[in-house]
């Protein structure tokens, strides 16, 4: 009994992810575009920076207050740096980076802790949050396992803006929303927030 339901689940889970998946997700949707007005390529280093001055620099790995590893994503309060240069790997394998498109984002460079540097949306279904955006995802496997790890660029304004909303698992319940920046112990963290941050794309 207990096995054939379970069969039967997993049938049902397999018919609703792996035929409507993409549907979603093609290459109709419109390029993310970097600071120079040129296509954002899947697999070249980028800037996210702030779209309005006077709001901070670019983001940067730094260890928590009583831990060296592992490290958070932290924004660089100090405007002139633009901190760490990111990499986008769309879901579609498209050599451009399109906007509503769900994306790995993942930090190039590798610092101290030997961790994965992709980025990962901490639901950790506990209280009302803040959900922040974490390391510690995996690159690409599209599925329930890894939804925490698909973000997406959208338009915003006269520029971009991040969001959390994962299309790559029909039957995942996920939190939707616009990342943010969030004030957690002295540090400027990203987070799941009504205040979108609007960002730029700077080729690095
Ligand atoms: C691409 O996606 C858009 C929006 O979901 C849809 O309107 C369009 O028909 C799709 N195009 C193809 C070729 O699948
Ligand atoms: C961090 O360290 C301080 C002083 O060593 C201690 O008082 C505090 O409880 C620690 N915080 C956590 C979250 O472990
Ligand atoms: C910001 O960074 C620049 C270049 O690294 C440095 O010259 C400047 O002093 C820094 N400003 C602050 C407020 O730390
Ligand atoms: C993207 O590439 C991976 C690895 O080659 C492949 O498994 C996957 O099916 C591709 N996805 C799409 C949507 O083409
Ligand atoms: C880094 O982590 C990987 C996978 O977790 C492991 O295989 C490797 O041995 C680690 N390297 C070091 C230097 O700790």
């Amino acid at each position: 009994m207990y096995t054939t339901s379970r069969i039967l689940f997993s049938w049902l889970l397999f018919a609703f992810t792996t035929i409507p998946l993409f549907s979603a997700q093609n290459n109709s949707f419109d390029p993310v575009l970097d600071t120079a007005g040129k296509e954002v390529l899947r697999g070249a280093e980028y800037y996210i920076l702030p779209a309005i001055r006077g709001n901070g620099g670019g983001f940067i790995l730094a260890s928590g207050r009583n831990q060296t590893c592992p490290l958070n994503i932290v924004q660089d309060p100090n405007e002139t740096n633009d901190g760490l240069p990111l990499l986008f790997s769309p879901v579609t394998n498209d050599s451009v980076v399109r906007v509503t498109t769900d994306l790995n984002i993942k930090f190039s460079i590798d610092q101290e802790c030997n961790q994965s540097t992709v980025w990962r949306f901490e639901a950790n279904g506990q209280e009302p949050g803040p959900y922040f955006v974490t390391l510690g995802g995996v690159e690409g496997n599209p599925g329930r396992e890894t939804i925490t790890n698909w973000f997406a660029i959208e338009k915003f304004e006269d520029a971009y803006k991040i969001q959390y909303c994962p299309n790559v698992c029909d039957t995942c319940r996920v939190i939707c929303g616009d990342i943010g920046v969030v004030v957690d112990d002295g540090r400027r963290r990203l987070a799941l927030i009504d205040q979108p941050f609007k960002v730029i794309f700077k080729k690095a």
